[in-house]
């Protein structure tokens, strides 16, 4: 696929060539996640892309997880590779404020062949996982970032021990490492990596893949 069908690529974390050969080595998927990253490109949905969904699905695997907590799941691009990943008896819980989103999701997962393993959830995500009482052993956050210090704050709490909270975006095309940042969601993010790294509960490491993916893991 030509770089600039590559919707999901943000620019400003790695050097344009080395980010075409990370595309370029994946191998083929299933022709609905492909169908899907066509879908986000037409219609500029901010997907994670095939390298970071791989990780995802990797993640679940080295792990075991078995139940995992969506936090902005748009069309369902993120929660396939992550019901991939969870295998048979995994659950995964979908999350999103939009229900068009919602109705594309749950088509999209079920020709994916992994609609049996999701739980759907309309509404907002912060609130959806304040609801839920049991514990995950992954929380992916992708919710609008001005909320990412707030998701910090709930989401820790909501992780079994040595489970992990997962992050997209964390480095925002670059834009943490600005001097001052003035906007708010690079405001955000820099005060929620600070928050990552300070915590004693957690262990952190950003990966620099795509946008910058945040692993924390729950001591
Ligand atoms: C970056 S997109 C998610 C992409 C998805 N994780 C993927 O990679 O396929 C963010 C989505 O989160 C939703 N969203 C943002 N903030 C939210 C919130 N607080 N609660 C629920 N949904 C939210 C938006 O509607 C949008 O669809």
């Amino acid at each position: 696929m030509a770089a600039k069908h590559q919707h999901w690529r943000m620019g400003g974390v790695t050097e344009e060539q080395v980010e075409d050969y990370l595309y370029s080595v994946l191998p083929s998927r299933d022709p609905v996640l492909d169908e899907m990253e066509a879908e986000a490109a037409q219609r500029d949905i901010p997907i994670v892309g095939p390298a970071v969904g791989r990780l995802f699905q990797q993640l679940a695997m080295i792990s075991g997880a078995k139940t995992i907590f969506e936090m902005g799941s748009a069309i369902g691009y993120s929660t396939i590779w992550w019901g991939l990943g969870v295998g048979h008896g995994g659950r995964v819980y979908y999350t999103d404020s939009d229900r068009k989103n919602c109705d594309k999701a749950r088509r999209y997962t079920e020709r994916a062949g992994v609609a049996a393993r999701v739980t759907f959830k309309l509404g907002d995500a912060l609130e959806l996982l304040s609801e839920e009482k049991q514990l995950f052993d992954i929380i992916f956050n992708d919710v609008d970032k001005d909320d990412y210090p707030r998701v910090f704050r709930l989401a820790v709490p909501r992780l079994k021990k040595g489970g992990l909270l997962v992050t997209d975006n964390v480095l925002w095309s670059g834009q943490v490492a600005k001097k001052n940042p003035r906007d708010s969601n690079t405001k955000a993010i820099v005060e929620f990596n600070r928050l990552l790294y300070g915590s004693p509960d957690l262990f952190t490491t950003i990966i620099p893949l795509r946008d910058g993916v945040a692993i924390s893991v729950k001591r």
